[in-house]
């Protein structure tokens, strides 16, 4: 399973691309409000670290403005995939932007439907956002498993990218449903590699060894 990073932080994606597993990253109009900077220089910046794919949200929700936005982002680098919302504007600017060789990812995902079409539409990938989906009492990882058993049965090859990911238990079941990718917030990816068994067991050891031999 592919790992991504959700954020529009500078040094949260230099720490996590320096643990050598990330493989791209997702961004959205939220992530770089809180970051209070230019979101096409903060793109430029995020595409000279990580060399996989880099997830940029266009503002526009019509379809003339989300291709104008949507070109423009492009150009900033080769990884930079065209995010959209999963509206009937945007699945319509999936398959433009489809026709003319740019990736896009069809995010705010919410039932398997919409799945089904952005996927028709030749969408790289796809943002199902479990965790919202967990917050109103629904099931988010039902979702996914829906999304992963319609793409497997037709044979689409749009990435399964879970989103609204908020706890490592998300991840472990992301994995075993077979999605293809998990976009993980900073303070999550580090929980990923926590058990209070290897702290406790590493001290042991080390413990050990310094009392037998200095
Ligand atoms: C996905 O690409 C979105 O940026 C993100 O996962 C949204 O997560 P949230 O529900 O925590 O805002």
């Amino acid at each position: 399973m592919e790992l991504y990073i959700d954020t529009a932080n500078l040094d949260e994606i230099k720490q996590a691309n320096d643990m050598g597993v990330l493989d791209g990253v997702t961004t959205n109009p939220s992530l770089i409000a809180k970051e209070k900077t230019d979101y096409g220089k903060r793109l430029a910046q995020i595409c000279e670290v990580v060399e996989g794919p880099v997830s940029a949200e266009v503002i526009a929700i019509d379809f003339d403005g989300m291709m104008k936005e949507g070109r423009e982002r492009a150009k900033i680098a080769d990884n930079i995939v065209v995010k959209l919302p999963c509206t009937v504007d945007g699945v319509k600017a999936c398959k433009a932007f489809t026709d003319e060789g740019v990736r896009t990812n069809l995010t705010l995902c919410f039932q398997p439907l919409q799945a089904l079409l952005v996927a028709k539409a030749g969408a790289f990938l796809v943002s199902p956002f479990i965790g919202r989906v967990d917050d109103i009492a629904e099931d988010g990882m039902d979702l996914i498993r829906k999304i992963r058993a319609i793409y497997d049965n037709y044979g689409y090859e749009t990435k399964l990218l879970a989103a609204s990911i908020r706890h490592p238990k998300h991840i472990v079941d992301c994995a075993l449903a077979g999605a293809d990718v998990c976009t993980v917030p900073f303070n999550v990816i580090q929980q990923m590699m926590k058990h209070p068994l290897t702290d406790s067991g590493l001290e042991k050891f080390v413990a050990d060894y310094k009392k037998a031999f200095g």
